[in-house]
């Protein structure tokens, strides 16, 4: 079968591309990446792409008038590329209603809180603050309010007392990067369907044990 061809949109690290561009170099895995874009040419993720041989573009939203524009511009490169699955990974700019829905459906984020707690930025000192024992990641389907949209996957860490935003976002960030891809194979296997705004996983099974923090 074809694999599904995707589009990664950055702004920075690239951490969570690194980890699909990992997960693709597996012959069995069933998506492959066509095009790498980010809106920054100084994103030291892009070092990622280049080292993969993999295309990527740089579109400076700087030097559009309008966000409109600049989408337009992101989705003829997409199409051009054949790209079946947007996934943005720290794409750190808010997309047109257009873009949205252009790709609706066929257009993934993943965020660092398990939505909907904790939308935007600086979450992991969000979740500290509110004194929550479990915090996360999520992905899912972009919707046109910013961190909403059908939930496809999640994974749960704890909050430790002692923790500090920036050991909170690495114990996520590991999760992250075996969540993203595994997001990205369910629905390049078709298993991910969307059900009155809720992605439904054929054939899914869940753990069952409870999580307790503290013990
Ligand atoms: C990740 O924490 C992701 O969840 C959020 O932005 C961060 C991007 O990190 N949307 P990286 O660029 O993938 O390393």
């Amino acid at each position: 079968m074809a694999k599904l061809n995707l589009s990664v949109a950055i702004s920075g690290r690239g951490s969570n591309l690194k980890a699909l561009i990992e997960a693709c170099a597996d012959p069995g895995f069933p998506a492959k990446i066509g095009l790498v874009i980010s809106n920054k040419a100084s994103a030291s993720g892009l070092r990622f792409a280049n080292d993969a041989g993999i295309p990527n573009l740089i579109f400076d939203h700087k030097a559009y008038n309008n966000r409109a524009d600049f989408d337009r511009n992101m989705t003829g490169a997409m199409e051009k590329s054949g790209t079946d699955l947007v996934c943005l990974a720290g794409f750190m700019r808010l997309l047109s209603d257009e873009f949205c829905d252009h790709w609706r459906d066929r257009l993934i984020n993943i965020h660092p809180s398990l939505l909907p707690s904790f939308k935007g930025l600086d979450v992991q000192q969000a979740a500290i603050d509110a004194g929550v024992r479990f915090s996360g990641c999520t992905v899912h389907y972009v919707r046109k309010e910013m961190d909403t949209g059908p939930i496809i996957a999640q994974a749960a860490v704890p909050v430790l007392s002692d923790d500090t935003a920036a050991s909170l976002a690495a114990r996520i960030l590991i999760e992250e990067h075996k969540l993203y891809p595994h997001a990205v194979r369910l629905i390049a296997d078709g298993r991910v369907t969307i059900d009155n705004e809720r992605a439904v996983i054929s054939d899914h099974n869940g753990p069952i044990n409870a999580l307790q923090n503290p013990e």
